[in-house]
């Protein structure tokens, strides 16, 4: 059978969540789902109040929700602390000696933290950072590997007030320099370097190169592979050194809810990375209620969320989200297939993973590795299975069903963004039939609909723009040091309503489905890129006159990136240049934008008034020959070259 027929007979069919599934879970049925939405439509201040009332306040708010489109504040006047919520809230109940942090680093060497002891770190941590000077409202940058210090840094800021940015380990030292910069980072939380499918990566040379010319006066140092690096005497200092010297007793002071709770980069359609400002009150409720609702949270599950630290999914899914709700959480640093492409799985069975959470770049590649890696080991712990960051195509999911769920575990495909601080849309396990490759309704309290650039509803199967009309607590508050962009961005496209940038459909059960980016942004591998980002990168090297990046549709990693490069007139284009250009894309963002091919080409298609036609490019890249309308195309001899070109292919 064809895989285009195979997709489509997929889609078609609807899983019911399983009977013994349902009958545990908190929310049982559609007719349960559909009375909660109802509810939250109705009064969404009153449903919101309810949730975040499960959580400790200092002092309660005045108001849940105040609106100036596009500004919103949530829990008026309440005082809270995320930190207290995630860890001592607990420690007054049977919860203080669970797990909380089940930690496997790449070489297998393990750690585990009890809520007590997370406790305690944090709060050592929290001393240490104020003995340098760290306040309420200084930033902190974090450049970690996926280590249990990434955790605790958090959670230490957090509970003094100090806003994190966290800057993901692959980024390169310019690309640290310009988020520490941005942010006005007052200390920096590094490691000598992290593991990386058996090498170190160097965390520390990249900070020090990006700090070369900073005024920054504290750096911190956590010992991880005892590899050399430089030292700077009065500005580095040894992580445990710092704690050896602090006190175990932290207080958590009150922060207003709308407190700054993180900045975290995130690209957009500039080549300008912007930073995404979340607060202290709404983002707690936010993650506390999807985490719950969405993974269907008991107190015996063992959680483990793939991600990143460094990405949105890492902060709401690995640390807020299961911390709050006193979950037992994994956390992996390492490569899903080093030493072998069963780690994942080895890890599964060793833990008894019973909630799984993961990218479906991730899925596509173990579905690619043969299911003899899976075969080895014992799956029977899990109970249910999500995914997040990307659209999952039918076959994949039908895969991650059989495979890895055994065809018992129910699957969430979780529609969210940076953005978003929190899960959307997602079915809700016990209740939602789920369709492949659907991400299904939105959760209640999101009131979400596919629109026209006016604004009015789409009918159902018409793709249109995905919207959000009524505000929800973890939404973001503004690009940091820039609301005139926030208010362009999110609130400029569709009058009145928050644009995500996505498109999307509604099918006739009211099911979304996420048609990709409308936008310069591609998601290669999970992760978000903008196309300009590596474009200005690219004409950054001396070699080059000119740039076009655009995705192509790629098997394993959703898109890949393709990049049309016309060189400075005297320089051979050709393998050379291609490598050249694709190290030096590297240190400019991170080996996760590096493009997967490069066409040389004399000339890019033009308008006539001199925009580079995209739109063909990614005709071009993607195999086909370049359709609609060409008419304003500039010279038409280009395309016929350009499809010639071969490139030269990593
Ligand atoms: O295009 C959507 C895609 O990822 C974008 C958000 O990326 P980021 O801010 O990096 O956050 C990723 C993790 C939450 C969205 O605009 N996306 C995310 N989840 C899905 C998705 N596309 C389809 N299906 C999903 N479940």
């Amino acid at each position: 059978m064809s895989e285009m027929i195979e997709s489509v007979l997929h889609e078609k069919r609807v899983f019911e969540p399983a009977k013994e599934f349902a009958q545990r879970a908190r929310i049982k049925s559609m007719t349960e789902y559909e009375a909660l939405y109802k509810r939250a439509e109705e009064d969404l201040e009153g449903f919101w109040g309810d949730v975040a009332r499960e959580l400790h306040w200092f002092e309660p708010w005045s108001q849940v929700l105040e609106w100036n489109l596009p500004d919103s504040r949530w829990f008026v006047g309440g005082k809270t602390n995320i930190s207290y919520n995630c860890l001592d809230r607990h420690l007054i109940t049977e919860r203080r000696n669970k797990a909380a942090l089940i930690w496997e680093g790449e070489p297998g060497d393990q750690r585990i933290l009890t809520y007590q002891q997370l406790h305690r770190e944090v709060c050592l941590f929290a001393n240490a950072l104020e003995s340098l000077g760290v306040k309420k409202g200084d930033r902190v940058a974090i450049y970690l590997p996926l280590i249990p210090e990434a955790a605790i840094a958090m959670l230490a800021c957090a509970r003094i007030g100090a806003p994190h940015s966290i800057v993901f380990g692959g980024f390169s030292a310019e690309a640290l320099r310009d988020r520490v910069d941005d942010a006005g980072a007052k200390v920096v939380i590094t490691a000598d370097g992290g593991w990386r499918r058996g090498k170190v990566v160097p965390l520390k040379d990249n900070t020090d190169k990006a700090l070369e010319n900073s005024e920054i006066s504290h750096v911190i140092v956590v010992k991880r592979c005892e590899n050399d690096i430089a030292w700077r005497n009065g500005r580095d200092h040894w992580w445990h050194e710092l704690v050896a010297d602090a006190s175990a007793k932290h207080e958590a002071p009150a922060h207003d809810a709308e407190h700054p709770l993180f900045m975290l980069y995130t690209s957009g359609t500039t080549g300008k990375p912007k930073g995404i400002l979340h607060t202290t009150g709404g983002y707690m409720v936010g993650t506390y209620f999807t985490t719950r609702m969405v993974f269907d949270l008991r107190e015996e599950d063992t959680f483990w969320c793939t991600a990143d630290v460094g990405w949105i999914t890492g902060h709401s899914y690995i640390v807020y989200g299961p911390l709050a709700n006193g979950a037992a959480c994994v956390m992996y640093e390492g490569a899903p297939n080093y030493p072998e492409p069963d780690r994942f799985w080895d890890l599964c069975e060793k833990y008894e993973v019973s909630v799984f959470y993961t990218a479906p770049t991730a899925i596509r590649a173990f579905h690619r590795w043969g299911d003899q890696w899976v075969d080895k080991h014992d799956l029977s712990s899990l109970r249910l299975l999500g995914t997040v960051g990307e659209p999952i195509n039918p076959e994949a999911w039908m895969w991650y069903h059989n495979k890895i769920g055994g065809g018992r575990c129910p699957i969430v495909d979780t529609w969210w963004q940076t953005e978003t601080g929190a899960i959307m849309i997602s079915p809700l396990p016990g209740a939602t039939p789920t369709k492949p490759g659907s991400a299904t309704r939105p959760l209640p309290g999101i009131i979400a609909d596919v629109v026209k650039k006016d604004g009015t509803s789409c009918a159902a199967n018409e793709g249109g723009f995905l919207v959000i009309k009524q505000p929800w607590p973890s939404m973001l508050r503004t690009i940091y040091r820039d609301h005139d962009r926030f208010i362009k961005t999110y609130f400029g496209e569709i009058q009145g309503f928050y644009f995500a940038g996505d498109g999307a459909r509604r099918d006739e059960d009211g099911y979304f489905w996420i048609m990709g980016r409308v936008d310069d942004v591609i998601n290669v591998a999970g992760h978000r890129l903008s196309t300009m980002e590596v474009e200005s990168a690219l004409v950054a090297h001396e070699n080059v006159a000119e740039a076009a990046v655009v995705g192509r549709p790629d098997e394993v990693t959703g898109q890949a990136i393709v990049a049309f490069v016309t060189p400075m007139s005297g320089v051979a284009a050709g393998e050379e240049l291609g490598v050249e250009l694709r190290k030096h894309v590297t240190d400019q963002i991170g080996a996760l934008a590096r493009p997967a091919q490069i066409r040389f080409a004399d000339a890019l298609p033009k308008t006539r008034s001199g925009k580079i036609m995209r739109r063909l490019l990614r005709d071009i890249a993607s195999g086909s020959t370049a359709k609609g309308d060409l008419t304003t195309l500039e010279d038409a001899s280009i395309l016929e070259k350009l499809a010639q070109e071969r490139g030269d292919e990593e």
